[in-house]
């Protein structure tokens, strides 16, 4: 009727019929979370909805909710600078006071916060984008993450500019090696150390008409930071020039940090890029946010909309990983089974409580062993797949590792290692292992991430510790002599030594033997036990 539903910009439409969604419901995408104001209302009231909360339109209505006119952002300006709105060449001034809203300096956060490599990493990449000409930001996590105070040694830096340009006079002045991407305007500053720096040129998609090709050109940092995800995400940092070290915020990301809000940036968000469903899940687990209702809703229609059968296996894949990386990965994995994303990855696959409890489980483990062995080795995201397919079949999971975009071998090498796990996690379930070298048998012929499984999936402590007591003990019980001590003492090479060898192996992990002397004179006594004659010290020896 005459009420207000929403808005929707020309932008957002457009965007829309390049995604052929035509056929969509205008409903489904335009902003509801829209103010209203009556038409009493004060100025400064109006002011704020424009300026304040970034809405360009202002429906007013009527006691009884109808649309009676509308205030658009021109309008306010006209209020703001009257005059100088006249003229058009008056508009950029206004555009430009609060195209950059610099929110505050950030030089003593920086200063206190920032380790000194990452200082000086900011302070020479600020020399070269000045020596360039061009202006340099810190954008994304990493600002998000330092004003939360998370530390990340990540800095991605958007330049207004030539990215590539910027990145090779970076590297002959400080060092490093660039991998240039031409398409994108991009490149990526391998630092040493396993740092390293992404660089991107500040860049706008727009549309000539409707459902033509985007064109990707070189742009301000506002429209970079508008393409970006949700608003938590969208804070730079001048790097150079005038307004160093100070935080832009052009989107309200700081308000909704506060508000822990996470808030994508326009409807068409998830059609754009569907991975941004996950993304809104990981970064709701780990930073406690809640997802904006509208946000939340366009999820569920992107959802049943099968946007994710749209992402291809590599990425589908990658932000399975990144979700597993994280510190309490269960959480979001919980989160997931609710949206109904796990059907995306295999049509039956449910994260039910049970599966929910194994993968609590395996979260624990994956902790003690981080711990325990402080290695980065362990692949996290085999030890959660492998979990989440032991309610499917050997098929199914199949299938499951086909769709995440796996090659055939690395399938194969998976399947092995989950029905090893399965049977191993059966076996010691009826009959736990006993003794050092029935614990080694049992577990063996697994890697780490098999045995991660195996421990999530056994119910009893006791089990726990007996894989535990393998993994840190017995699976580095070595004899003190070696094949080549044998050799000299004259067993030959070839099948016998080998028989013998693990014989001694077998009877050092029992605990039988403890000496180099007693090893040798098993190894000897068991090698006549087996040809029949003692072996003969060859003469060299
Ligand atoms: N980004 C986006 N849409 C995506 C992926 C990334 O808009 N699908 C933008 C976001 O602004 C993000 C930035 O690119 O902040 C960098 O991406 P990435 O490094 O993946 O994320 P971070 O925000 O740094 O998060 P994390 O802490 O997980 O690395």
């Amino acid at each position: 009727g005459e009420m207000v539903a929403g808005i929707i910009t020309r932008q957002t439409v457009e965007k829309a019929l390049y995604h052929n969604m035509g056929k969509e419901k205008l409903a489904d995408y335009m902003n509801t979370e829209v103010s209203k104001v009556s038409k009493d209302a004060p100025y400064e009231t109006i002011k704020q909805i424009v300026i304040g909360k970034k809405q360009k339109v202002v429906p007013v209505v009527d006691d009884a909710g109808l649309m009676v006119g509308i205030i658009g952002r021109s309008d306010v300006m006209h209020a703001m600078y009257g005059d100088m709105m006249k003229s058009q060449a008056a508009t950029p001034i206004v555009e430009r006071k609060t195209a950059r809203p610099v929110a505050r300096d950030l030089s003593e956060v920086m200063k206190e916060r920032l380790p000194k490599e990452m200082r000086e990493l900011l302070a020479n990449t600020a020399d070269t984008a000045t020596e360039c000409g061009y202006a340099a930001y810190a954008v994304g996590g990493f600002v998000r993450d330092l004003i939360m105070r998370r530390s990340n040694s990540d800095v991605d830096v958007v330049i207004e500019g030539d990215g590539i340009d910027f990145a090779h006079r970076f590297v002959k002045k400080y060092g490093g090696r660039v991998r240039p991407h031409k398409k994108f305007a991009t490149a990526i500053i391998a630092l040493g150390n396993h740092r390293k720096m992404d660089i991107a040129t500040a860049r706008t998609e727009y549309y000539t008409e409707p459902a033509a090709l985007p064109i990707v050109e070189m742009s301000s940092i506002k429209n970079d930071l508008f393409r970006r995800d949700f608003t938590v995400n969208t804070l730079a940092i001048k790097l150079n020039g005038k307004n160093k070290n100070h935080l832009i915020d052009f989107f309200g990301g700081q308000q909704d940090m506060k508000d822990e809000v996470l808030r994508v940036m326009h409807s068409l968000s998830f059609v754009e890029d569907p991975t941004r469903l996950f993304r809104a899940i990981r970064f709701e687990q780990r930073f406690h946010m809640s997802i904006a209702s509208q946000t939340e809703k366009l999820m569920k229609l992107a959802i049943s909309n099968r946007l994710v059968d749209r992402i291809s296996g590599s990425r589908l894949f990658g932000e399975l990983r990144l979700i597993f990386n994280e510190d309490q990965p269960t959480r979001a994995m919980w989160r997931m089974e609710h949206y109904g994303l796990w059907r995306f990855v295999y049509p039956s696959l449910a994260y039910g409580e049970s599966l929910h409890l194994l993968c609590e489980q395996a979260e624990e483990a994956i902790a003690w062993h981080r711990i325990t062995f402080d290695t980065k080795n362990l692949s996290v995201w085999m030890v959660y797949l492998l979990c989440l397919c032991t309610t499917l079949t050997e098929p199914e999971a199949e299938a499951v590792m086909a769709r995440l975009g796996f090659m055939k071998g690395s399938i194969a090498k998976f399947l092995h290692t989950r029905k090893a796990a399965m049977e191993t996690a059966e076996r010691i379930a009826k009959a736990p292992p006993t003794g050092p070298l029935e614990i080694f048998d049992a577990f063996h012929t697994l890697d780490d991430e098999g045995l991660i499984v195996v421990m999530a999936a056994s119910k009893g402590l006791e089990t726990k510790k007996i894989i535990a007591e393998y993994m840190v003990k017995i699976r580095f019980i070595r004899p003190k002599i070696s094949g080549g001590d044998l050799i000299k003492a004259g067993i030959a090479s070839g099948p016998i030594l080998g028989k013998v060898v693990n014989a001694v192996m077998r009877e050092t992990i029992k605990g039988i033997l403890t000496t180099k002397e007693e090893e040798m004179h098993f190894a000897k006594t068991y090698y006549t036990k087996l040809t029949g004659s003692e072996p003969i010290t060859p003469p060299s020896a």
